[in-house]
């Protein structure tokens, strides 16, 4: 953090004795006001629900710029990183800071694949879930319990812990995600296989069985791959925020890991490509194109509770980068599979175009985000839809894992503990039961 030559000074109308703020400079962005010393020089809190305009932390890992539609992983723009690179190599980048050289990716490639198997009693946990359990359901269950297996590498503090929980996070995650998509099929797990790519291998737990040879086509495995990279990160997104929050106090990385699973669910953030898709397949059942206006209609109407699934951002006041490139995923893949004529892209893309041209949307800066097509892209690989926000989880783990060790890394980090603005009842005494 670059000490900036401006002050912010904070006067009251009371009288109150002023109070000079610093503050900081980042390489890119806005500055920010440091408040650190506020409450113990005035007795006053901030108040910001929902962390509008309040930096958590101070972070080299990723940089959005939400008016342009930017997105840099370590500096690197995704544009560059989605086309020339694989989510290994943005693992490692988003892990240590930097792209592994040849030797860096085959090592640490080898690494994450002797690591993909999960222990054999992990199956036994899954059996206590019902056949139709919501795989976030399981996914939460089954992160969370891996802190029952390392012991060695629980201890958030120890570096070589923070390393090989890593390591065993980012390999395992694709198999408990296909063994809780087999579980819910009812066809037995497929091992990992060491001589497939990452997204390779995904795809074979996912959809072989015993019964045949499963041969990954490599434009459906290279569209994954792509998903996985454009999920992998995204600064402190509500997630990322709960990992943070949840590994300041010094729990082990799985157990952090876990409660960013369980929030990435939500509708409001991970689970939107689950409810887009739902949405786009509602519109398409009452009408299709045809009735995309009506639909607008409804989501205009505030009493409606109806919500355009993929569109808006807390950040993106323009596109979200992601999702342009989502889109070409799409077009590749529906390509390859002959399903260019898919009525639910060609909904998507009616429904985008509307939209965008739309007074409401454009005043209020809602364009597509990385939600809005990646559920059209993992319907036509054959995903079902419930298991969209589960893939979601499998690509953001080295994020979430990136942003816990440089927090538990920084000496200054302290457990995150919010205050708040009280506005209920002052102090009273219990009455007896008779007299309430
Ligand atoms: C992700 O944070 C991240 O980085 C998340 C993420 C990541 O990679 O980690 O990018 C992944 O979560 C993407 C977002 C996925 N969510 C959705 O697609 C769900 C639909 N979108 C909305 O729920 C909403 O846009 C949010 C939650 C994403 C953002 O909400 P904000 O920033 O709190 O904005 P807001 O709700 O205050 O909206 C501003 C206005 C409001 O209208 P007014 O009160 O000003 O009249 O826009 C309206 C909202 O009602 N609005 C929408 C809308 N999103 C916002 N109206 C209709 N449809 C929408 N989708």
């Amino acid at each position: 953090m670059i000490p900036s030559d401006v002050k912010a000074t904070l006067s009251f109308s009371d009288g109150s004795p002023n109070m000079d703020l610093p503050l900081y400079k980042g390489t890119i962005g806005p500055d920010v006001i440091d408040i650190r010393k506020l409450y113990a020089q005035t007795g006053k809190f901030t108040y910001d629900p929902g962390f509008l305009s309040t930096a958590s932390c101070n972070s080299t890992i990723t940089y959005i710029d939400g008016d342009k539609g930017e997105l840099l992983y370590r500096g690197y723009p995704i544009e560059q990183l989605a086309t020339s690179c694989d989510y290994l190599e943005t693992c490692y980048l988003l892990l240590y800071g930097e792209l592994p050289n040849p030797a860096q990716k085959e090592e640490f490639v080898a690494r994450v694949t002797n690591h993909t198997m999960v222990n054999e009693q992990m199956q036994f946990f899954l059996r206590g879930f019902r056949r139709d359990a919501h795989p976030m359901a399981v996914m939460t269950g089954l992160v969370g319990a891996m802190s029952a297996f390392y012991h060695d590498s629980t201890d958030i503090n120890n570096p070589e812990h923070r390393e090989i929980a890593a390591i065993r996070l980012i390999a395992k995650m694709p198999t408990l995600v296909a063994m809780a998509y087999k579980y819910t099929v009812g066809q037995p797990y497929i091992y990992p296989k060491n001589d497939l790519s990452y997204a390779g291998n995904f795809m074979r737990m996912m959809f072989a069985t015993p019964c045949e040879d499963y041969k990954p086509n490599d434009v459906l495995v290279r569209a994954m791959d792509r998903i996985f990279i454009l999920h992998a990160d995204h600064e402190q997104n509500a997630s990322t925020s709960t990992v943070r929050l949840c590994g300041s106090s010094g729990t082990n990385p799985f157990a952090a890991i876990a409660a960013g699973v369980a929030c990435l669910w939500g509708p409001a953030h991970g689970g939107a490509n689950e409810a887009a898709l739902n949405m786009l397949e509602d519109i398409q059942r009452n009408g299709g194109v045809a009735k995309i206006g009506e639909f607008i209609k409804q989501v205009k109407d505030k009493n409606s509770g109806v919500k355009l699934m993929g569109f808006g951002h807390r950040v993106y006041k323009n596109y979200d980068p992601r999702a342009k490139l989502m889109r070409e995923t799409c077009h590749e893949v529906l390509d390859e599979l002959g399903l260019h004529n898919d009525p639910m892209f060609k909904l998507a893309m009616e429904l985008e175009k509307i939209a965008l041209e739309d007074e409401y949307f454009v005043a209020r800066k809602l364009y597509p985000n990385v939600d809005f097509y990646s559920g059209i892209v993992q319907r036509a690989i054959g995903i079902p839809v419930p298991l969209f926000t589960a893939i979601f989880s499998l690509a953001r783990t080295v994020g979430w894992i990136a942003q816990l060790n440089e927090m538990i890394g920084d000496p200054e980090y302290k457990i995150g503990r919010p205050r708040q603005l009280f506005v209920g009842s002052t102090a009273r005494n219990v009455k007896p039961i008779g007299e309430r």
